[in-house]
């Protein structure tokens, strides 16, 4: 499944614009289908969608509905807001363009509430040209456990004999008044993609001659994952070769605490003899690679960690492009897939014979179930190490794009797996939490270098002396008396994150707030000041480019000066996010209550025009991460580094004492140290408690969220958030920030 977490309010305003721009067509060998439609209409982006009617065949039993709400976070009503409705075994019959190259199959899924039926019934199997895709399969499970309101499945069907494609949608016998349903399909014959009989990791080396390749011509593949590894979500209508496909960005797959950089090549590229369909030109250009200190790349893995349904093989297809390195021996490495290895002294020089060459290769590997524990989901790992054998002058590795694909199983027949069950949904909220970078990486004015490399903290041997420390610390600066009147350990809270660029919020469609106004208490607003869009203005130069401090998934911050000498910081929000409106909304209504010298202080705000605009204090030191890991900030003293230790174990304190109610903050990270320019240690982005009396209760149940690393993992197995979660992750921050800078 391809997830897409992280971009809705990007993708909107993205969509939007391009909508302006020009209309995009896939290619005469495309049906782009909107379920349920009576005729052709164009999505956010231009592109055409047909009714699907004609491709039915004859003896189904088959409705049309329209959804009764429309979810904030869809990017077009267009093809998700009408659907099909199958009440009985019903087969499409699509003509095929070209057989003998691969179909893709892209099955669109938005399960909402239509009427007349409840959404919680429909379980189904869809088989399309023999092959069971989905079996028993609940779109509203799978929704649920990705946190997303709509979701995208997308196969890739054999070159067949048949000029017909057959895709037969059949609701479940065993649910009574179970319905099958689809919102919108794509069938798209495609180029020669898979050319190349992959390789099986652990096979062989760097010996391609003896390894062993496994047929894959008559496999179905699902497409799992499909990143573009140190690069920017690319929307469909940016792919190349017209395929239409999304390529997500890798961060939130990596694992621990060694990010390594997300880097531009310097060069344009060109795909020399690559096919451009393969992937975009942007695939290429970006990339992620571990960055400059040698000693540690040495010891050290780029790892990425993936979600998968155990029992499948698995086609990875690696797409490299080594901008940088003129000569053979320069940079070389291993790559590991679950601890096997699939490629050894990979070098791209001397694999392609020149510099900046698109290349790319493709392995497998067979995942199966941890026979012990019966898991219904595996985990696929894939490291990247420097080869230390070949004594290659730069000790680093590298990584353009990453594409995971399932391959039907033995019987050639099968590609389902088993509905998402909660741990797995626990899972799934784990990877959406692997710490959203977009406030750092995407900072334009962060030099590229050195932005996000971070000192790799993994063995928990090595590291256990240090735990110790830390937790000594820890006790001593964090006196544990509560406050709180009755004692509760859990008092009413709502995590909502004002900051979050994650979309792991979904919305319920009765929580949106209509026409984007925002009700303040009267209460919060005395207590903090009002300004005007003019003043707002006047403050960043008409919010020009170049006072912008930070992005994000929620807007922009930007840096500014009001009363003549005072610098603040502006959050500008993006005004297409309905969420937007209700964070914005608790951010006031809690900030405006909660005083105190080691949490971020709120000025005042603007809601002119629609917009949601927040000021805050200025801190000139930025954040607390930059001065442990950033070469070029200035090293903190142990004396400085125990002080804003204790500050902000007192803003915790506060937060979770001090309040009416307990707050428990939920990301407790470096990044969300801030300091003072005196380096007074300020806590912000908080996840706030909500008193208002429009309190949406949807979002209780569904929104888990944290950083990976910090989170605390009691937290995840039982989903019962208490203050001591935030104990836990700062206790990783103090173990950060005694042990993760290196002395210069
Ligand atoms: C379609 O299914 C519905 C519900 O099962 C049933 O009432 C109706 O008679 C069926 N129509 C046809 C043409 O089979
Ligand atoms: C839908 O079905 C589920 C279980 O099948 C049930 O718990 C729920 O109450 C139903 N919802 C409605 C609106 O009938
Ligand atoms: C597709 O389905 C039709 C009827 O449902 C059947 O006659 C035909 O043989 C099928 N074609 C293929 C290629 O399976
Ligand atoms: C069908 O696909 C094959 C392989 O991609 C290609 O060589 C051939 O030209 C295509 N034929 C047509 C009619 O598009
Ligand atoms: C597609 O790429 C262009 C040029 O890079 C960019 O301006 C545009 O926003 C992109 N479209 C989408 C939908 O991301
Ligand atoms: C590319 O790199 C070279 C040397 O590494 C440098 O001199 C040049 O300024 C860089 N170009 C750009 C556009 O960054
Ligand atoms: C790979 O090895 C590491 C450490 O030895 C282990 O923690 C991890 O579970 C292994 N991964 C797989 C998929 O076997
Ligand atoms: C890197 O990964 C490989 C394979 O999973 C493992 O054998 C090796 O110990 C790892 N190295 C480090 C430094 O973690
Ligand atoms: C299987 O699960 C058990 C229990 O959780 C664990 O101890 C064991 O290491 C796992 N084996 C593999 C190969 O991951
Ligand atoms: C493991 O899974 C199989 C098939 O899903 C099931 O029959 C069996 O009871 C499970 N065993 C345990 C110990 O959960
Ligand atoms: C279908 O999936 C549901 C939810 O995962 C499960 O409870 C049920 O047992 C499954 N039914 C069958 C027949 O496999």
């Amino acid at each position: 499944m391809i997830t897409n977490n992280h971009i809705f309010p990007s993708l909107i305003s993205l969509v939007l614009l391009l909508n302006a721009i020009h209309a995009v067509n896939t290619g005469p060998n495309a049906l782009v289908l909107n379920c349920g439609s009576s005729n052709s209409v164009k999505d956010a982006d231009g592109r055409t969608w047909d009714p699907d009617a004609k491709y039915l065949s004859v003896g189904g039993n088959s409705t049309t509905a329209k959804a009764e709400t429309q979810d904030p976070s869809l990017p077009s009503d267009v093809p998700y807001m009408s659907a099909r409705i199958f009440l009985s075994e019903t087969t499409y019959q699509f003509p095929l363009q070209n057989s003998t190259s691969r179909t893709l199959l892209r099955l669109h899924f938005y399960p909402s509430s239509y009427p007349n039926l409840n959404i919680s019934n429909s379980y189904f199997s869809v088989v399309a040209g023999g092959v069971t895709l989905l079996n028993n399969f609940s779109a509203s499970l799978a929704a649920e456990a990705l946190s997303q309101a709509y979701f995208i499945k997308e196969y890739y069907m054999p070159p067949s004999e048949f000029t017909i494609l057959n895709v037969t949608l059949k609701p479940s016998d065993k649910q009574p008044q179970s319905f099958a349903f689809l919102n919108g399909i794509e069938v798209i014959s495609t180029p020669t993609l898979f050319d190349e009989d992959p390789i099986l990791a652990g096979s062989a080396g760097n010996d391609f001659d003896t390894s062993v390749t496994i047929p894959i011509d008559t496999s179905s593949m699902e497409t799992m994952f499909r990143l573009n590894v140190g690069g920017q979500y690319i929307a469909p209508v940016n792919d190349s070769g017209g395929l239409m496909r999304s390529w997500y960005d890798d961060s939130l797959y990596i694992y621990g605490a060694g990010q390594g950089v997300a880097l531009q090549a310097n060069t344009t590229i060109n795909y020399k003899g690559l096919p451009s369909y393969m992937a975009p030109i942007d695939v290429y250009g970006s990339y992620r690679s571990m960055g400059a200190f040698v000693d540690v790349n040495r010891i050290s893995n780029l790892t990425w960690i993936f979600q998968v349904d155990p029992n499948f093989m698995y086609l990875l297809r690696f797409h490299w492009c080594d901008s940088e390195m003129t000569k053979t021996n320069q940079r070389v490495f291993d790559v590991f897939i679950n601890n096997k290895t699939a490629a050894s002294e990979v070098d791209l020089f001397a694999w392609t014979q020149s510099t900046a060459t698109p290349t790319k290769k493709d392995y497998v590997v067979q995942i199966n179930n941890n026979k012990t524990n019966n898991n219904t989901e595996a985990q696929l790992w894939v490291a990247l190490h420097p080869t230390d054998k070949t004594k290659a002058e730069f000790s680093d590795v590298l990584l353009n794009g990453l594409e995971i694909f399932k391959l039907s199983d033995k019987s050639k027949s099968n590609l389902a797996g088993p509905n998402p069950t909660i741990s797995d949904m626990m899972k799934k909220y784990q990877e959406a939490q692997l710490a959203p970078k977009a406030f750092e990486t995407n900072n334009p004015n962060k030099s590229n270098s050195s932005t996000s490399f971070s000192v790799i903290i993994t063995g928990a041997a090595g590291g256990a002396a240090a735990i110790g420390v830390a937790a000594a610390i820890f006790l001593f600066t964090f006196t544990r008396q509560k406050r709180n009147p009755n004692g509760d350990a859990v008092s009413t809270w709502l995590p909502i994150s004002w900051n979050s660029n994650s979309t792991t919020i979904k919305s319920s469609p009765s929580g949106r707030s209509q026409g984007g106004t925002t009700s303040i208490s009267t209460d919060a607003a005395c207590n903090c000041r009002y300004f005007n869009l003019s003043e707002i203005k006047n403050a960043t130069k008409n919010f020009d480019e170049s006072n912008v401090i930070g992005v994000g998934g929620f807007g922009k911050v930007y840096k500014g000066v009001i009363d003549g000498d005072t610098k603040v910081a502006i959050k500008r929000s993006n005004p297409s996010s309905e969420q937007g409106v209700n964070e914005f909304q608790t951010e006031i209504e809690m900030l405006s209550r909660l005083r105190h010298r080691h949490l971020v202080s709120l000025i005042g705000f603007c809601e002119d025009n629609g917009e949601m605009i927040l000021v805050y204090d200025y801190m000139g030191q930025g954040t607390l991460r930059e001065h442990l890991y950033k070469g070029n900030k200035i090293t903190l003293s142990w004396k400085q580094r125990l002080e804003i230790c204790i500050g902000a174990a007192r803003g915790l304190h506060y937060l979770h004492t001090g309040a009416k109610y307990t707050i428990i903050h939920r990301d407790v990270k470096t990044t969300n140290i801030l300091l003072d320019d005196k380096w007074v240690a300020k806590v912000s982005d908080f996840g706030l408690s909500k008193t208002g009396p429009n309190m949406n209760q949807g979002h209780v149940s569904t929104v888990v969220k944290g950083s990976f690393g910090y989170l605390d993992p009691e937290y995840f197995r039982r989903q019962q958030l208490t203050e001591k979660s935030d104990v836990y992750s700062f206790g990783v921050v103090l173990f950060e920030v005694l042990c993760a800078r290196m002395t210069p």
